[in-house]
């Protein structure tokens, strides 16, 4: 991995910002450890020189100076090595006993190189002196064993530190490394998909971590994005081949009209067809752009509340009269109807109802009762609109709703296919759920949706 790279990588950063966190605070409880441990030893070691000089001083008797030579002879030879010294002597600095040649004054205790008590070597002592009945008396205590043993524990410590160091290094590279692999693949994934290969997903390691969850839910993103790029094809596809006939029939009359023209015969009749012609097309352009607009979804910025009681209504006084010219019946009994309202766009609610009814005056023959209704079942709304007519067979009932789709039987008949997609728009717009159940005979469009809250 380019350096580069490797710092602008988020897992790395962390890494390295864990990794300095954790090798600070492993430096600081050693070295806190360590002060404590050397604070602990000289103190052991100036108990052990005051608990020394106490004894011996204690050993005097008043005016006899020889209990205390003899107290003092026989720590010397007790003592473990060099580790301690004595010295007993006149205030006139004559030796009485102890193993050192020089008597140095000490406030308390206080550590004193061995040099200056004129011992060899650059040892130091830790040290006690005060006066017996007029004498000079000094304990004291080698430093050599506690100096060492603090070199010990700090050589130890810088063992430690380096170990947890490349430790956290190692550690924190690894993690990173992982992590990193793993974006790389998301983001590897991602170039294959805009580079149009949209079958690629991202491979999931199945432990359920964040990465796999984000990896799960742009694999659903990218699922919805080839469904939806599937279905524009199709519906591009479908467009293409629907419109070619209209597209053909239109050449085929402007071919007649211009050889017509060659003969000199009158080409009115042609080009009124032609007219006629460019009308359908631009008629079913238009309603496909209106289907777009609707599924875009900008119009939600008009929703208001709309008494669905009321709409239906309405659409029965328009419409009543012209399916009364078809030889049908119209029928909503608004006053047996509960008042059903939805957020929505009135206008588009209206378009959804005049489909339905236009559908089945114009796909059923005379005679046909067409009846809206409305009703609550739970805390859902319905409203169906049924008819009496010839019903829509059940393996076309999802058919139906694509754009341009007609049954057979109808493919003579006037229209574009589009009636019903723009009705599923408006639907989906809503959020209100619509099926197609058979009447027996007949169908039933049946839409519901989920009441307001304040009206449950
Ligand atoms: N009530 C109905 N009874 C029988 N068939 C129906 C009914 N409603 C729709 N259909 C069938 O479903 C097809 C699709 O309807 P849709 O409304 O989408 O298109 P259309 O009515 O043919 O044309 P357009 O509505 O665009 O003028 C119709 O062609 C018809 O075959
Ligand atoms: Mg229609």
């Amino acid at each position: 991995m380019h350096l580069a790279r490797l710092q602008r990588s988020t897992p790395f950063r962390l890494a390295v910002a864990y990794g300095l966190l954790f090798v600070t605070s492993s430096l600081l409880v050693y070295l806190v450890t360590y002060l404590l441990l050397r604070a602990e030893i000289y103190s052991t070691l100036d108990n052990s020189v005051t608990e020394t000089y106490s004894v011996i001083q204690s050993s005097y008797a008043p005016g006899d100076i020889e209990d205390v030579v003899q107290s003092m002879n026989s720590f010397s030879r007790l003592k473990n090595g060099d580790r301690r010294i004595f010295y007993l002597g006149s205030a006139a600095g004559k030796r009485l006993a102890g193993d050192i040649a020089k008597f140095v004054p000490a406030t308390g205790l206080q550590t004193i190189t061995g040099e200056r008590l004129g011992l060899p070597g650059n040892e130091r002592f830790r040290v006690k002196t005060g006066t017996i009945d007029g004498n000079n008396l000094l304990v004291g205590e080698s430093l050599e064993a506690t100096e060492d043993l603090g070199q010990i524990i700090l050589a130890n410590f810088a063992w430690m530190s380096v170990f947890t160091t490349l430790l956290a290094v190692f550690a924190g590279l690894f993690l990173a490394r992982r992590a990193q692999t793993r974006i790389d693949a998301i983001a590897e994934t991602m170039t294959e998909i805009s580079d149009g290969n949209m079958s690629r997903r991202v491979r999931l390691t199945g432990s359920g971590d964040d990465i796999d969850l984000i990896a799960t839910q742009i694999n659903s993103a990218l699922d919805r994005l080839s469904d939806l790029i599937e279905s524009m094809r199709q519906v591009s596809a479908d467009i293409a081949h629907d419109l070619k006939t209209p597209l053909n029939r239109l050449k085929l009359i402007l071919e007649e009209a211009s050889l017509r023209e060659e003969n000199n015969e009158s080409v009115g009749e042609q080009l009124r067809d032609a007219l006629a012609e460019s009308d359908q097309i631009n008629a079913t352009f238009q309603a496909l752009l209106r289907i777009s607009q609707i599924e875009a979804g900008t119009r939600k910025t008009r929703f208001a509340s709309v008494d669905l009681n009321q709409l239906l209504r309405t659409v029965v006084e328009i419409f009543g009269d012209v399916a009364e010219d078809n030889a049908q019946t119209l029928s909503f009994d608004a006053a047996s109807s509960p008042d059903c309202f939805i957020e929505g766009d009135k206008e588009l609610l209206m378009q959804l109802f005049v489909n339905l009814v236009e559908n089945a005056m114009n796909h059923c023959p005379a005679g046909t009762a067409i009846r809206l209704s409305l009703r609550h079942t739970g805390n859902h709304c319905l409203a169906t609109v049924a008819d009496n007519g010839p019903g829509i067979p059940a393996d076309e009932h999802e058919k139906v709703f694509r754009r341009l789709y007609r049954l057979d039987k109808s493919r003579n008949s006037p229209g574009h296919g589009l009636g019903l997609s723009m009705v599923k728009a408006i639907a989906d717009l809503h959020g209100m759920a619509i099926g197609i159940e058979d009447n027996h005979p007949g169908a039933r469009f049946v839409l519901s949706w989920e009441r307001p809250a304040e009206q449950n």
